[in-house]
């Protein structure tokens, strides 16, 4: 089978297409060769056309959307050499997102799986995120716990299986990417921020600065990051644009390890906490290469392993869409529908998912 998945939730236009094969039956699906694969994808991200509003203007991004979607599907096919007559289901991202963003993507998919009366599927955006890793060269297997670290959201889940989703913790206010983003901004970086700080913070001492590590030892799995923002304002504004110059490298080093000491220590205190062995890391944050050396080396010194998808894949793709498709449609758990009026969820928690 062929899917088609469209992702337009936010500032990123994604498609790809995913080849699977149908299991006979859900207990089919422990052998890792018979995950879905990857034939082509293509991706344009809007972050350029965003950054002098220095954030995600709704409108700009709805408007963009319209016009790649088509380009980035007729770059997928050429791609992968398939016809879109062989395409079997097309799936897009339902939510959560902005909402005129998401009915863009929702719209094109609607319009293309009825001319050609094939299924669609509106898929969970946290989901793909938290399936990506499946389309890496080392993927997960469930059970396993999930540390998903995107732009809008921070969540720890324990994953028991494929539509399984159980929220252990999530931040009670800004996301950890909003925390980089933030901290970035007030260091004069452009949006989105956090991959030029993590750049930045290379050169730097991450004990030039001492910055909160919220609820670190709450013997809670929740986060908190705004704290840190206001830690960082405070002291930015007791130094001049020359001295926030000088300590660029301190400053970005200090933050990020705030943000990454935090986002460690509560994914293995879930770990413990669930006694599984296996962590998986999803979503734009799970890029930064301090929390994956971090992570890599506390999970193996508890005798387990953490799971990345691969860096083209952590940020807003078409591929972790398809993905989540096929794997709901392996597992049994959905199969499409024909009914081709459709809704979008700006909105939608992943536990409300769960089956
Ligand atoms: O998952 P994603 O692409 O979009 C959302 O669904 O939100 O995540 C984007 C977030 C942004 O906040 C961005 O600054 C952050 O991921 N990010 C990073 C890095 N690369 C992207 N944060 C820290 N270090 C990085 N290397
Ligand atoms: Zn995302």
């Amino acid at each position: 089978m062929h899917i088609l998945g469209i992702e337009s939730s936010c500032d990123e236009s994604g498609v790809a297409l995913v080849k699977f094969d149908q299991f006979n039956s859900p207990a089919d699906t422990s052998s890792a060769v018979k995950l879905p694969q990857l034939l082509s994808h293509a991706l344009h991200t809007q972050i350029e056309m965003h950054q002098p509003y220095g954030g995600v203007v709704p409108e700009l991004a709805s408007r963009d959307h319209i016009q790649r979607i088509i380009p980035l599907l007729d770059q997928v096919l050429q791609a992968s050499g398939v016809d879109i007559h062989q395409v079997d289901l097309v799936a897009y991202t339902k939510g959560p997102g902005l909402a005129g963003a998401l009915l863009v993507g929702a719209g094109v998919a609607v319009s293309l799986a009825a001319s050609m009366n094939i299924p669609v599927l509106g898929v969970h955006h946290l989901e793909g995120h938290l399936l990506s890793p499946f389309l890496s060269a080392d993927p997960p297997s469930f059970p396993f716990v999930c540390l998903l670290v995107s732009g809008g959201h921070t969540q720890l889940m324990r994953v028991q299986s494929m539509g399984q989703y159980e929220l252990l913790g999530e931040s009670v206010d800004d996301a950890a990417g909003e925390a980089f983003d933030k901290s970035a901004k007030l260091l004069g970086l452009d949006y989105p921020g956090g991959a030029a700080l993590s750049k930045l913070a290379l050169l730097g001492d991450p004990k030039a600065f001492n910055f909160p590590r919220p609820l670190m030892h709450s013997g809670r799995l929740d986060f908190s990051f705004a704290g840190l923002k206001t830690s960082v304002l405070t002291q930015v504004n007791k130094m001049s644009a020359q001295q926030i110059e000088a300590s660029k490298h301190d400053l970005a080093a200090s933050i990020q390890a705030a943000i990454v000491d935090v986002l460690v220590k509560k994914s293995i205190a879930a770990l413990k906490q669930t006694q599984l062995k296996t962590l998986v890391v999803a979503g734009g944050v799970g890029a930064n290469s301090l929390l994956r050396q971090n992570l890599i080396s506390e999970c193996a010194r508890l005798g387990g392993k953490v799971h990345f998808p691969e860096l083209y894949l952590c940020t807003d793709n078409g591929a972790m869409i398809a993905m989540a498709a096929a794997m709901r449609l392996q597992y049994g758990i959905e199969s499409g529908t024909k009914n081709y009026s459709f809704d979008v969820k700006p909105r939608w928690s992943l536990s409300a998912l769960s089956l």
